[in-house]
């Protein structure tokens, strides 16, 4: 695998690699993001597309009664989630699923909150990937998306290198946020840090 497909879907030596700089370099943002949420009825948490598991690690250290299931499509990620989360993981708050956002192996409304940190870029069809996280999500829910980049003329030349580079798809902000209405969410909410180019996006099913 190249480097740029390390990004999609890290695997292998390179792969670990690749996920332990991604924590690195998301922490700064998920610290800001955490400053924006309100965590408190957070309780039963699916991080998708979880990685090296930082972000989720910087969450649970946040709302500390929580459960999470983490899901990923490359095995190699979900040990390292574990590694990296491994309290969490030996007082059995924390479970791995190795699956697709495409078809999550889940119950309707099994959680209270879906995380998805720095993934939709690589997500084969949004709006239906967005319904499926919907679908999982119990009544008064909450999807929670952060991320480093969206689609606006600021970021626009570095956007069309990442584009081409790792393949990454990006939407402005207003259209994450159509979408997800489309896929049955009642309200979303929009935090963004212009500077740095980050967002976080809440997006609250029917019953909050
Ligand atoms: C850029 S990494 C971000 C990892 C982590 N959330 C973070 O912020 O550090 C993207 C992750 O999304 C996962 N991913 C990509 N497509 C996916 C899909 N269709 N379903 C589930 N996970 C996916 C990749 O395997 C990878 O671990």
């Amino acid at each position: 695998m190249n480097f740029h497909s390390q990004v999609r879907r890290p695997a292998g030596v390179q792969g670990i690699m690749m996920a332990r700089r991604m924590n690195a370099n998301h922490r700064g943002m998920m610290e800001w993001a955490l400053d924006h949420l309100d965590a408190s009825s957070i309780g039963d948490v699916l991080d998708v597309g979880c990685g090296g598991g930082g972000p989720l690690s910087q969450l649970s250290r946040k709302v500390v009664k929580a459960n999470f299931t983490a899901l990923d499509l490359s095995q190699d990620m979900l040990r390292m989630t574990c590694k990296v989360n491994s309290s969490a993981f030996k007082n059995g708050r924390l479970r791995t699923v190795r699956g697709s956002v495409s078809s999550l192996p889940f119950h309707d409304g099994t959680f209270d909150t879906v995380f998805a940190c720095e993934t939709t870029y690589f997500w084969p069809d949004l709006l239906e990937n967005f319904k499926e996280c919907r679908r999982v999500l119990a009544k008064g829910g909450r999807m929670i998306l952060v991320q480093e980049a969206w689609d606006s003329p600021k970021w626009r030349e570095r956007n069309e290198s990442w584009q081409k580079g790792f393949k990454m798809r990006f939407c402005s902000l207003e259209e994450y946020a159509s979408l997800l209405r489309e896929a049955g969410f009642a309200k979303v909410t929009t935090t963004a840090e212009e500077q740095q180019g980050w967002f976080v996006m809440v997006a609250e099913t029917e019953g909050n």
